[in-house]
Formats: C-alpha cells, structure tokens, sequence
C-alpha cells in the first residue's frame, strides 16, 4: 500500500452520512475513492460534501471491479452483509462491516474463514467500544476498585428505527433485518458487556415480542437472563418502544459498589461508582476524534489504522461473531421457551 488507504463505502444511507463518512472525511491516512448506494442521489450527496473526486456507482461489483480500493465499510441492510463482506474481501479489500455482522452463525463464520484466506483485516462497527463512557468503564474493571462483579444489566432502547432512517423500511422485515430490537440494538450490549467485564455468557434466557411496531415481522422488545462462565448474573435488554428518553445503561453490581455506565442525551456521558460511603464521578478520557461534525468514535479512522497495521482493530470479525452468537442463542431461547448454553466456553461454567 503506497500513499493514502484508498477507501469506498458501501451503502450510503443514515450510518454511513451520520458516522462512516464523516470519519473517513477527517481521518488524515485516507481518502474516499468511491461511494456506492442503490440510490445514487444518496452516494452522489456524500461525495459533494465530503470526497468531490470520488467515483459514485449503483453496483458494488462494479465497483470492486473498476476502483483501486484498498479498504471498504459495508453498511447496508443486515442480510447484504455477509455476501457483499465475502466479495470484497475476495477482490482484496480489507472490510469494516456494520453491526450485526451476519445473518447466522455460519455466514459470521464465513466471512472470518474469508478474512483469512484473503489475509485482509475484517472488522465489525460494534461501535460502543468507543464511546468514551465504556472505554473509562473497561479500565475501571480492570483496576480493581470494583472487587467482584456480581450483578450486570444492560439496557439499549428508544422509538425505533423508523426515527432514525425514515427510509429504511427494511428495518422491519425479517427477511432483510433477521433480527428485530434484539440484534439491532442487543448486539451492542451483548457486546459492550463483554468489552466491559471482560465476560463470556454461558447461558441464556430469553423473551422477545412485537407490542407496538405495526406491520413489523421482527421483536421490538427483547429481555434476556444471562449466567456468564465465572457464575456472574445479569440481564441484556433492548426495545424500540422507549419513549420520552434514549435508555442506554450499563449497571455492574459489585462487592465494592455500583458502577453505572450510561450515555444520556439530557446529562451528557457518565461513569459514576455508588456505595454507602462515597459516590465517584469518573473523568473520561476524551474523545477518539473531536472535529465538528462527527460523533468522536473515529471508527473509519480505527479500521484504517487497523488495516494498515498500525493499530489493533478495535472488534475484529472473531470478536463481533462472539457477541452476536448471544443473541442468536437469545433468539432459539425465546423460540423454544427453554435456556440456551453458549459454545465451548459455556462448559466451563462455574457455579459457585
Ligand atoms: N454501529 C452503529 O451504531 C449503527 C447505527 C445505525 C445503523 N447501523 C447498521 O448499519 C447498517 C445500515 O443501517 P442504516 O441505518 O444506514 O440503514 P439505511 O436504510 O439508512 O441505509 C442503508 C442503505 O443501503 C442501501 N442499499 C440497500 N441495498 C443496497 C445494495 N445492494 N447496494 C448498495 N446500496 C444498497 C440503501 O439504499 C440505503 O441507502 C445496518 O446494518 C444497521 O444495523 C449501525
């Protein structure tokens, strides 16, 4: 790789104007090359705005097949992910992938074996790793202060997809989505759980249902009882029927205290220890980019660094694929009304 990683983006609806491009726009190792969207308006606007001399396309292989890329972040209607992951990677591209990764165990598997062979780096935007709140709260852990975790919730909730990608219908149909509230936005504190508490879920329980999304063939609510490996409870919830706040918490119960972890509209971010003695409002760090205009997360600038060896990535496709394996037990939980133990580490459960 000689210069600037040359980058392309791969569907350009809200996460790609709102998050992907504006990092790429202001990340100094690279450049946008090429944009693609089914609605060509939508590609167009983003390279007036962020990349003038970008190639703009309808057809993703066209582009893999026309453009120099070196790099592609697919952010496209969750059943496009693996198969458009698959062909990038194929046609030498390092690959950052939206959340959820894949439509099944087998595809996330695929996707990795693909990364593999193609010996290119593949990433999954489990974004919340970011966020300056759960990074304070990983270091937190492991610090100690909190002696033994004992007790974790998890809560991701607001109106629905319908407020945030007006167009994005798909959001609802099982068939292009997979997943409703629980993969949407459960994926992320599947995730942030583990990132956090360094965890591993090694059995779950779960109910989902669909109380208010009208026409919706996908859950819009989601709760879930988690026994993680070391013997720790906890439950991981998610809905898109939350209304009058964006309900996004992290509550670790622990012998020394309450760590809560929350990023709120209304008070800004927070990580803050309670116990009977004293109650401690972390500082946290500051953000991962600060240019006006993007949310701070710099997670095109995380994968670019990633793929040009220059960093760790910050979720890699083995990682992703372990917080979305929760939610796939959740959902065959929630269909056959029992308990779902996870993988090999889920043997190794201690109850104590
Ligand atoms: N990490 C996060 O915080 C976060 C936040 C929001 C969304 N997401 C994820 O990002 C992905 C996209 O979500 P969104 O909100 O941007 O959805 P969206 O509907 O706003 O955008 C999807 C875009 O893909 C385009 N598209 C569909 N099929 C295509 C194809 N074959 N080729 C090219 N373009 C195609 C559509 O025209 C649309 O512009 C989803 O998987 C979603 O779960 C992640």
């Amino acid at each position: 790789m000689s210069g600037k990683f040359r980058a392309a983006m791969i569907g350009c609806g809200a996460i790609a104007q709102r998050l992907h491009v504006p990092d790429y726009a202001v990340c100094p190792e690279a450049e946008i090359v090429a944009l693609c969207d089914l609605v060509p308006s939508k590609a167009k606007l983003l390279a007036e705005r962020y990349a003038p001399g970008a190639a703009v396309y309808t057809d993703y292989k066209k582009m893999l097949r026309n453009e120099r890329i070196d790099g592609v972040t697919v952010a496209l209607p969750n059943y496009l992910h693996a198969p458009v992951t698959i062909d990038a990677l194929r046609a030498g591209c390092h690959v950052m992938v939206e959340k959820p990764m894949a439509a099944s165990p087998a595809e996330a598997q695929r996707m990795i074996d693909a990364a593999k062979k193609a010996r290119k780096v593949l990433m999954v935007n489990q974004s919340q790793r970011r966020f300056a709140p759960h990074r304070k709260a990983r270091e937190i852990v492991e610090s100690g202060i909190l002696g033994k975790i004992l007790h974790v919730t998890g809560m991701f909730g607001h109106e629905g997809p319908e407020n945030w990608s007006p167009e994005g219908k798909w959001f609802f149909r099982r068939k292009q989505a997979r997943f409703g509230a629980m993969a949407d936005l459960g994926v992320h504190k599947a995730d942030i759980i583990r990132y956090i508490t360094g965890k591993e879920v090694a059995e779950i329980s779960a109910y989902t249902a669909c109380l208010e999304k009208k026409g919706a063939d996908v859950e819009d609510n989601f709760v879930s009882c988690l026994t993680f490996t070391d013997g720790t409870v906890g439950t991981l919830c998610a809905s898109w029927t939350v209304k009058g706040m964006s309900a996004s918490y992290t509550i670790l119960h622990c012998s020394n205290g309450t760590l809560q972890v929350a990023i709120q509209e209304e008070r800004a971010l927070l990580a803050r220890l309670i116990n009977p003695e004293c109650e401690i409002e972390f500082e946290l760090p500051a953000p991962l980019n600060d240019y006006p205009g993007t949310w701070g997360l710099d997670v095109s600038g995380g994968f670019v660094r990633a793929a040009m060896g220059l960093e760790e990535p910050f979720c890699t496709g083995e990682e992703g694929k372990r917080s979305l394996d929760i939610i796939f037990a959740a959902e065959k939980s929630a269909l056959t009304g029992r308990s779902v133990r996870l993988g090999q580490g889920a043997a190794k459960k201690a109850r104590k």
